[in-house]
């Protein structure tokens, strides 16, 4: 027979860990977004499952360069089983990071958005390492030296085992990204051309979340 004392002790371990998940509080801004989020959400499934990666436990999570950070649900989705129990928006633009807040909430966990550089994060005190630092549509064609910044960064906020994924716009752009993170010595884990991408009409050649890379240190 099994010993009551250790069932009650049990539950309520099980009871006592907090539950975090992600609201969304507003609508998207622009019509296609919740399509685009739908696909991304496949997309990284897809990735996850070709690197062999999956999340336990509680997550710290740093979203860099996020803009809006429209895809902080989906991410929160994607961990799963794991759960997000920090996370961490950063972007330049202040009108962006404003919105991302409004969106935005963690019930059983901490969010914040931040107006900042990415390529400062380490200078930033109290936060912690990092098991996922997602960078949604990266810039590096458009500013290579500092997107070297933001990648150095980037890779010292991960925590041993932790990931980077990266998407892009553009075929060569994710290819600059991919040749800089290979001087880095990040392995790359997988890397997948979303065949489901949406085309951008004004921009050809460039598409939503068009690749998809996960790396570890
Ligand atoms: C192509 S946008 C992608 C935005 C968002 N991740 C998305 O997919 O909608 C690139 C973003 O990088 C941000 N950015 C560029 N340099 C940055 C830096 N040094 N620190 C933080 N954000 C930066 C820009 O403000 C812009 O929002």
């Amino acid at each position: 027979m099994r010993d009551v004392r250790a069932v009650v002790s049990g539950m309520k371990e099980f009871l006592e860990v907090e539950y975090s998940y992600m609201i969304q509080r507003l609508p998207f801004s622009y019509a296609g977004i919740d399509g685009d989020m739908g696909r991304l959400g496949v997309l990284l499934g897809e990735v996850f499952a070709l690197a062999g990666v999956g999340f336990s436990g509680k997550l710290a999570v740093l979203n860099l360069a996020c803009g809006r950070a429209d895809e902080t649900g989906v991410l929160a989705e994607a961990v799963a089983p794991a759960q997000v129990g920090f996370y961490l928006g950063m972007d330049l633009r202040a009108d962006a990071i404003a919105e991302a807040k409004k969106r935005w909430e963690l019930p059983g966990g901490e969010i914040e958005f931040r107006e900042g550089n990415a390529a400062m994060i380490g200078r930033m005190e109290g936060l912690p390492e990092f098991d996922l630092v997602f960078i949604r549509h990266q810039n590096y064609w458009h500013e290579p030296m500092v997107w070297e910044g933001i990648l150095d960064e980037a890779l010292a906020a991960l925590k041993d085992g932790g990931k980077l994924v990266c998407t892009s716009y553009f075929d060569l752009e994710h290819e600059l990204f991919t040749a800089s993170m290979r001087a880095r010595g990040a392995r790359q884990l997988a890397n997948v051309r979303n065949a489901s991408s949406r085309a951008l009409p004004d921009a050809e050649g460039k598409s939503v979340d068009r690749w998809v890379g996960v790396w570890g240190k």
